[in-house]
Parts: C-alpha cells; sequence; structure tokens
C-alpha cells in the first residue's frame, strides 16, 4: 500500500520536462455574464483563480508561470475596466504579499510598466523587489505586454547598439524576460483558440493547450490534467524523433 501511495504521490510531482506554463487567462467577462454579474466581477473572481493555479504549480514545482494580465490592446478597452484591472494590482496583488512570501513565490513581469500610474508603478516595484529573493516558482506578470512590442523593443536596443545584424541570439538578449526560459506550455481558456500577441517569439516552440472553460473556473484539477497533457506531447523542435 505503502508503495502504491508513493507512486501516486510521486506521479503527481512528475511535471516531464516543464519548466515554463504561460496562461492566457480568457473568459472572465463571459463567466460573469453568464451569472449577471458586472465583468469587473468577473476579473476579480479571475484573479482568485489565479492564486489557485500558481499555488499547484507551486506544490507541482514548476519554475516559472506566466499570466497574460493587461496586454498592450487592452487599453482599448472602457476606462473603468481598465481601472478596474489596476485596482486588482494595486490592491490585491499587493495585499497578498504575505502569500507569495509564504509559497517561496517571486514576482517578475514582463511589459511596458512606465505607461502605468505612478502608485501602480510602484507597488509592482514595491512587490518585485520584496519577492527578489524568493527561491520557488516564479510568477511572471504580462501586464502592459504585447509580443510585437517586445520585439520592437528589442529590435531598437539591438540597432542603439550599431551592430551590422541582427541575430536571433542577440535579439533575444534584449526581449522581456530574458532571463527566462521560454514557454513550453502555452494554455489558453474560454474556447478560444489564438495566440492574440503573446509571447510571439518566446513561444515559438510551445504547446498549446485550448481549454473550453472560462478562466475562473479554472481548478488545480485543470493544471494537473493540462500537465499530463503536454507531457504526451512529442516535441521534436523541428528534428527527427
Ligand atoms: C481576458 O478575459 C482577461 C483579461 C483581459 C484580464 C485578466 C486580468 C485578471 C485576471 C486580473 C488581473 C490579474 C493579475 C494577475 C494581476 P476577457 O475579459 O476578455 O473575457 P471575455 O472574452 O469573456 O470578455
Amino acid at each position: 500500500l505503502i508503495q502504491i501511495l508513493m507512486k501516486k504521490i510521486d506521479k503527481k510531482k512528475d511535471i516531464g520536462n516543464l519548466k515554463h506554463i504561460a496562461f492566457i487567462m480568457d473568459g472572465n467577462g463571459r463567466w460573469a455574464k453568464k451569472r449577471g454579474l458586472p465583468r469587473n466581477v468577473g476579473h476579480k473572481f479571475g484573479y482568485e483563480k489565479m492564486k489557485v493555479v500558481l499555488k499547484r504549480c507551486c506544490e507541482l514545482g514548476v519554475p516559472v508561470v506566466s499570466v497574460y494580465a493587461f496586454s498592450t490592446e487592452n487599453w482599448n478597452r472602457s476606462k473603468e475596466e481598465v481601472d478596474a484591472i489596476f485596482g486588482i494590482v494595486r490592491d490585491n496583488l499587493v495585499a497578498d504579499t504575505p502569500l507569495f512570501q509564504e509559497w517561496n513565490v517571486k514576482i517578475s513581469t514582463m511589459g511596458d510598466t512606465s505607461k502605468f500610474p505612478k502608485d501602480l508603478q510602484d507597488a509592482l516595484s514595491d512587490i518585485k523587489k520584496s519577492t527578489e529573493s524568493n527561491t520557488g516558482t516564479i510568477l511572471n506578470l504580462c501586464i502592459n505586454y504585447g509580443g510585437r512590442a517586445d520585439v520592437c523593443y528589442a529590435v531598437n536596443q539591438v540597432l542603439a547598439k550599431k551592430l551590422a545584424k541582427v541575430t536571433e541570439e542577440e535579439l533575444g538578449k534584449h526581449l522581456y524576460g530574458a532571463n527566462l526560459p521560454d514557454p513550453d506550455l502555452i494554455v489558453r481558456t474560454s474556447g478560444e483558440q489564438r495566440m492574440s500577441n503573446f509571447l510571439i517569439w518566446q513561444g515559438a516552440y510551445a504547446e498549446l493547450l485550448f481549454l473550453k472553460q472560462n478562466w475562473p473556473s479554472m481548478s488545480p484539477k485543470l493544471v494537473d490534467s493540462c500537465i499530463t497533457k503536454f507531457k504526451k506531447r512529442n516535441r521534436r523542435f523541428g528534428r527527427v524523433k
């Protein structure tokens, strides 16, 4: 019996070669609408579910978890909705700092946060600073992030160096998250099957998984099933197996 139990525990911990899982947290608005709730409430529940997913990833020992919290295109939403998402970062994320400490989570960001209100920028830099020595899972918040903007930003930095040629390696050094492994698995909820300008360079060889559930319906079990599916994928990176 002990052996069977040990096997079960082992199985739970086996994440294969997964180093970086990235989530497109889609469907908050639809989730709320179905329940007659305002869209902002959907985002609030979405944030809470992000923590549930993060906790499971911490338990499993996933090194990096990225979440698409605000895209460069999300500025086109109503001011009320943009403010609500910023409010979650400013209030909830900051209030949860002790939890991230307890889970040994290090917070990092990708995206141009210089376009944010000052108090939001301060909140983000405070939370990054206070978790910087944590050694567990990295929670990488993609915030005011866009894949094309990311590539342009990197190209401009390479141009400023007056190099004669742009190489993949050189460009890669200037992309957001250059210090992080590329995502191995990108999961999008809500049944949509698009990348929506998310990690277009870094995700060039990522496995893609599309779930029908809206983001606020995520669960630890669904995280486990994503990882099980990932482990069954035959990754070849252009080679012949
Ligand atoms: C997409 O769903 C979700 C967003 C654009 C925002 C995601 C933000 C959060 C979950 C809160 C902030 C999180 C962190 C980690 C600080 P949608 O609104 O497009 O859904 P819909 O397509 O059903 O309308």
